[in-house]
This record gives C-alpha cells, structure tokens and sequence, in this order.
C-alpha cells in the first residue's frame, strides 16, 4: 500500500524503487535508530519515509552488552548494544502487528552468529506479508561471535549471503556492509555475486572512548560503533567506490547511510550513487528531521530544474 504523495512534494517525483520495492521517498531508517516502529510511532513522521528498516533480530532473544553502552562524541556517537533484541518469536507476536498497519514497505534487518540462524530467520520472514525485504547485517562491530567476521571476509559474506538467498523468494535480500575493511568494494563483489539484491552501506566504524580520570574505557564493551556526522564523508566516499565499481555495473541499487542530518547530506549521498538514504543518530537529537530532509531534498530538485529523484542519482561530475 502506498500512502498519498505529500501536498508539499506534489511537483516532484520522489520515488525510487529498490530491486522490484517501490518507494515513494529515498529517504528510510538506519536499523537500530527507530526500534519496531512502536516506540517511535508517535514521534517520526512515518510518511515521510520510503521504507522502514527495523532494529537487528536474531533467532534467540539478546539481552546485548553491559551498560554504559552508549557515549556521546564531539561528532556523533558511539553505541556497544551488542544487538539486544526481543528474539525472532516475540518479533513476530509482538512487533509485527503494528509494522503491518504502517503504510509502507518494511525491511527486517537480521543478525545471527551462524549462517543456519541467519536462514532461520529469513525462512520465517517470508510468511510474513507485511515484510518486503531482508537487510543481513553482516557487519555488527559490538558482538563477540560472528557479526562481524561475516562482513569482513569475502568468502564468508558471500557464503551467508549465498544460504539466505536461497529461501528468499518473495523479499528482495539487502546485504548491510561493515567499513571496517580495507576495501568495501571487494566485499561489495563477493555478495552482489552470491545474489544480493541491493546493498546497504555503511554500518558503524569500530572506535573508542575514554575517561581520563578513570583512565577507563567509557563504554563497558571497551569498543563501539562510531556513527553520526563524523562518518558522514567516509559512508560517502565507499557509497561513491562500490557504486562505480560494483553497483552500477551490476546495476543493483544502494541504500547509503552514515551521519546525514540535512537534506544537504541526503544529496550528497544520491549523487555519490546511493538510490535511497537511511537517517539514523540524528534521529536521536531531532526525531522530524525526516521531514526536513525530505522537503529540502524536494526543494534541491527543484532548484536543480529536476523533476525526479531518480534524474540525480549516481549524476556526480567527474571531470
Ligand atoms: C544506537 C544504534 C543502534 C544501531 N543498531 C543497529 C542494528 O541493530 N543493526 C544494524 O545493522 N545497524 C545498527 N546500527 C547502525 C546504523 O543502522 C547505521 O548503519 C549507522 O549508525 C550509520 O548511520 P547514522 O550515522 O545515520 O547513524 C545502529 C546504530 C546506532 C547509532
């Protein structure tokens, strides 16, 4: 279902479509930024998205790590949640009623620490109507067995990748890549080959905070996922790598994420090749910053004498 264009974008064309998912705005959440939906139904604009992307599940409830397990930096911040989350069956019982009642596409995004869990998930999930896609988070920096692992070796990403596309049929698979590698785009390459749909980029940089009158590391993980404007530059440059170098030539879409505030940020990064961008931390410091970001993104078209999002996308000159 597809809610009604907005009476302040009515000029211009915002929709894009993500590997057979039409979107009617490029704009969606960062997992984890947003929960289910229902903790911030009430405070985020829901219209103003494309697409909802949960929060990790993972087969088995999580607790995730010790507290502190968040920490404000000078620009952005750092989380160690360590994929806390409710588990895939109360997910289904709990979560999904109100995700169905949202008038647009839902992502599941899906953690495990072995490929049969991450297939048990994403087995599930196509029983369920309201979810269009999976988003595999292969890139998690805050847990200690796999997560990770998975995102930084290629052979490994594509293998998860490789299982869970084999039961997926009716949602589309995202594959959600970690920057914490020494070259996305071959990470990028072995996945788009084992069958992705689309790629998500990026998830947090691993980093570290310390108190120096402690002389202890702030969070009790010791390390944590760095996000907000800090990474912003970085997310754009590997949106801009793997887009040139695997994701046009593939011709599979990006969803590209990484410290956007402003509509500013939001076209840098569809420039840079991105077909959507997920708005995450600064949903923490303004939970309508959605639509803003949408009606300067709308008001940058128009400014630019373009009537469709997708005459941008990927446009960034060269020469
Ligand atoms: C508090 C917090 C929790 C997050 N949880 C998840 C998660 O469960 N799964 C995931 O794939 N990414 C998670 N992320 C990463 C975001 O989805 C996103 O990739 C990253 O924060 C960069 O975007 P941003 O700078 O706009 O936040 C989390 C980020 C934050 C700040």
């Amino acid at each position: 279902m597809e809610h009604e264009q907005r009476a302040a974008d009515k000029d211009v064309d915002l929709g894009v479509d993500i590997a057979g998912v039409r979107l009617t705005s490029p704009l969606v959440t960062c997992s984890g930024t947003c929960g289910y939906a229902d903790e911030y139904a009430d405070l985020v604009d829901i219209s103003a998205l494309g697409a909802f992307v949960t929060k990790s599940i993972t087969l088995e409830p999580r607790p995730g790590n010790d507290p502190p397990r968040v920490v404000e930096t000078r620009a952005g911040m750092l989380n160690a949640i360590g994929l806390a989350n409710v588990g895939l069956e109360a997910f289904l019982a709990e979560k999904v009623p109100l995700l169905e009642r949202l008038a647009l596409p839902v992502f599941v995004n899906v953690a495990g620490a072995r490929i049969d869990e991450y297939v048990a998930v994403a087995e599930r999930l196509e029983q369920v109507e309201a979810v269009r896609g999976i988003e595999l988070n292969i890139s998690c920096p805050n847990v200690k067995a796999g997560g990770i692992q998975f995102g930084t070796d290629g052979r490994m990403a594509a293998e998860v990748t490789a299982a869970v596309r084999a039961v997926s049929r009716k949602n589309i698979l995202i594959v959600k890549l970690s920057p914490n590698v020494t070259d996305i785009a071959e990470i990028a390459a072995a996945v788009v080959d084992a069958g992705a749909d689309a790629l998500s980029l990026i998830n947090t940089f691993t980093a570290m905070a310390v108190d120096i009158e402690a002389r202890r590391p702030i969070l009790a993980n010791v390390t944590g996922g760095l996000s907000g404007p800090a990474i912003r530059p970085i997310a754009v440059y590997m949106v801009h790598r793997v887009y040139t170098q695997v994701a046009r030539p593939a011709g599979v879409p990006i969803i590209g994420m990484g410290g956007v505030q402003y509509a500013r940020d939001a076209v840098e990064f569809l420039l840079a090749g991105a077909t959507a961008v997920g708005v995450g931390t600064a949903l923490f410091v303004d939970p309508r910053c959605i639509v803003d970001i949408r009606e300067g993104l709308a008001d940058y078209l128009r400014r630019q004498g373009c009537r469709r999002v997708t005459d941008i996308i990927g446009t960034l000159q060269l020469d």
